[in-house]
């Protein structure tokens, strides 16, 4: 009988072939009698990127407390790292225990109490998303709104700042959903002088392009670990300067989060001057090594060196593109993401048809697009480990290969 050949009768198998003996009902799932499965795959898309070996090693290491006193020498460490790599000399420099969403959510609920009014560039998904966790947790939400790939004046912001007067301006740096960089120089002057906080998301663009959280007047600036830096998803470093500390540590009410409220989350991080550390929650300790690891390697490559390759290799990606006859979304060659490059659907082709042939053929991610810019756009990601020429150069041969084989649908 096939039950009795001896592959079959370990303890789990054992259990479920006598019911009468054992107290459980549910039988161990068979999906998890047989090995873990996890392809390797070439992660061209907008994120996660691929890990490098040596931020896996770290991950992998074995755990420790993550109230031993070396657990807090390695946050020590990491709360460096995010200092250099967001340029600021911000106590108040932490990582989120979850992914870049954590991090949102940290920002606008420490900052906000509801009934205050705060202000969202919408040009893709991202204003979007912090919109609907603003007014989830009670805020006056206003918004400015473009269309993907569109982007503010200052002029627009210092209008919209002095009509809507918010305690809180939110803008994506690098807008992966559109594949845009928005400039940065002079927003926070504006924010500062009209008395509110200058939120900005750096998700897509940390270590790709140059953000200077002190020198451009940024209150608050959050990234995720995913993406250019290249550890695995679930870290999310987050820094706020005074401004913004005076603003959350004097609110009326509590934020709304228990897990999320950084008078908590500043003492577990030895960021609040108190003498002992307190138990809050139990950090990622594994993802905690690996974001250590790739913020040394950030440290070890140098930052001007990280922004001057993402600019190299994704110029050298969209001259490809556009010898493939392809037709970047983003006109402004210096408003382009270079972690994200977006380009506009082929006239002619099912862009979903693309992707599934590039996975299948190619073992490659590459992706449409996100809220507002589906259907407008493929995305391809060329982040921290993977931004080399090789690897765009097979992107290239990847995307050649799909408009040669997909068939043309329209047009
Ligand atoms: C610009 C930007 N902000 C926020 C996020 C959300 O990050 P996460 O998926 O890690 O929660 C992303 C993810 O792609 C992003 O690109």
């Amino acid at each position: 009988m096939l039950l009795l050949n001896d592959r079959y009768l370990n303890a789990p198998v054992l259990q479920r072939l006598d019911r009468s003996m054992s107290s459980v009902t549910v039988p161990p799932p068979a999906c998890l009698l047989r090995p873990l499965e996890a392809p390797l795959r070439y992660l061209f898309g907008p994120g996660p990127s691929n890990v490098p070996p040596r931020v896996l090693a770290a991950g992998g290491r074995p755990i420790i407390g993550h109230l031993h006193p070396e657990m807090y020498g390695i946050m020590n460490d990491i709360k460096k790292g995010i200092q250099y790599a967001f340029q600021t000399e911000n106590k108040m420099t932490i990582s989120m225990s979850g992914s870049g969403h954590a991090a949102m959510e940290c920002a606008v609920f420490n900052a906000v109490e509801p009934g205050e009014s705060v202000l969202v560039a919408v040009n893709g998904i991202w204003g979007e998303r912090v919109a609907e966790i603003a007014e989830r947790m009670g805020a006056n939400v206003h918004k400015m709104v473009k269309a993907p790939g569109g982007y503010f004046t200052n002029k627009e912001i210092e209008q919209a700042v002095e009509k809507h007067k918010p305690v809180l301006f939110f803008l994506t740096h690098g807008e992966s959903s559109a594949g845009l960089c928005h400039p940065m120089d002079g927003i926070g002057d504006i924010c500062r002088k009209h008395n509110c906080l200058f939120l900005v998301d750096t998700v897509a663009s940390l270590g790709a392009a140059p953000i200077y959280m002190d020198k451009q007047s940024i209150d608050i600036l959050y990234t995720g670990s995913q993406k250019a830096l290249n550890a695995p998803p679930g870290t999310a470093p987050i820094s706020f300067n005074e401004r913004a500390c005076q603003k959350m540590f004097n609110r009326k009410t509590k934020p709304v989060s228990y897990l999320f409220d950084m008078t908590h989350l500043s003492n577990y991080w030895g960021c609040d001057g108190k003498p002992a550390r307190a138990y809050h929650h139990t950090g990622p300790v594994s993802g905690f090594f690996a974001l250590r690891e790739s913020l040394a390697i950030l440290a070890e490559t140098g930052l001007e060196e990280s922004w001057r390759k993402h600019k190299e290799v994704s110029g050298y990606l969209q001259r490809g593109l556009e010898d493939l006859g392809l037709k970047l979304f983003i006109p402004e060659r210096d408003l382009r993401l270079p972690s994200v490059t977006t380009i506009a659907i082929p006239e002619g082709y099912d862009w979903r048809e693309m992707l599934v042939y590039i996975m299948k053929n190619h073992q490659m991610e590459m992706t449409g697009g996100l809220g507002p810019s589906i259907g407008m756009v493929m995305r391809i990601g060329l982040m921290g480990y993977n931004c080399e020429k090789t690897n765009a150069d097979m992107a290239l041969q990847a995307l050649a290969d799909a408009l040669k084989n997909c068939k043309k649908t329209r047009g």
